[in-house]
């Protein structure tokens, strides 16, 4: 099975729902690896309580960005990691870290790509006046949040929505979305291989 990295930053939502699309056996990927820039992040207790084996890479003890990407890509091809799965990792990657997986890295990010790259979006979403909001899964590319789209789900923008109650609508895309993909990319590449 195709060797899977997820790396996070955070809370672990997205991390959560691919260990859960592993565990009832729709999402046929080795989860070989967690990592987490953050030591405090929340989702190495999930991988931990999963059996995942994870690892912390601190960028608070690097002092360049090509440093730290460059022990990032050391881990993962030591752990003959074939597919980077981004998954709220609050990191910009180095092009040399982009182009030590090529085609192999993919990224969510909460809005309707190409529109809203970027952070804050449900407040930006907001005050642009849209009527839809949702999610988009992509390669990642040189350029931040523009790499080729996968796929996206989509949800109305009603009047009472606030960033956070646009938040948790869009997590709820997210967790269908993402494992979805993962499955459909991770038999793409091993049909090729
Ligand atoms: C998600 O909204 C994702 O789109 C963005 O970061 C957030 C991560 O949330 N890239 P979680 O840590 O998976 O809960």
């Amino acid at each position: 099975m195709l060797k899977v990295a997820v790396l996070i930053s955070g809370n672990g939502s997205n991390l959560q729902a691919v260990i859960d699309a592993v565990d009832q056996q729709n999402l046929a990927i080795d989860l070989h690896l967690v990592v987490s820039n953050n030591p405090e992040a929340h989702g190495l207790t999930r991988a931990q309580q999963a059996n995942i084996p994870t690892a912390i890479l601190n960028h608070r003890l690097f002092t360049t960005r090509e440093a730290y990407d460059a022990a990032l890509i050391q881990l993962l091809k030591a752990h003959h990691v074939e597919l980077v799965v981004l998954a709220g990792f609050m990191r910009i990657l180095t092009p040399h870290f982009v182009d030590a997986f090529p085609q192999r890295i993919l990224n969510i990010h909460p809005s309707l790509l190409p529109k809203f790259r970027g952070l804050n979006t449900h407040q930006r979403v907001l005050d642009a006046g849209e009527s839809q909001h949702g999610c988009t899964v992509h390669y990642v590319s040189h350029e931040l949040d523009a790499g080729e789209i996968i796929d996206s789900a989509q949800c109305a923008i009603e009047p009472h929505d606030t960033p956070e109650s646009l938040q948790a609508k869009v997590h709820h895309l997210e967790h269908q979305l993402y494992p979805k993909v993962i499955a459909e990319v991770a038999g793409k590449l091993q049909r090729a291989s």
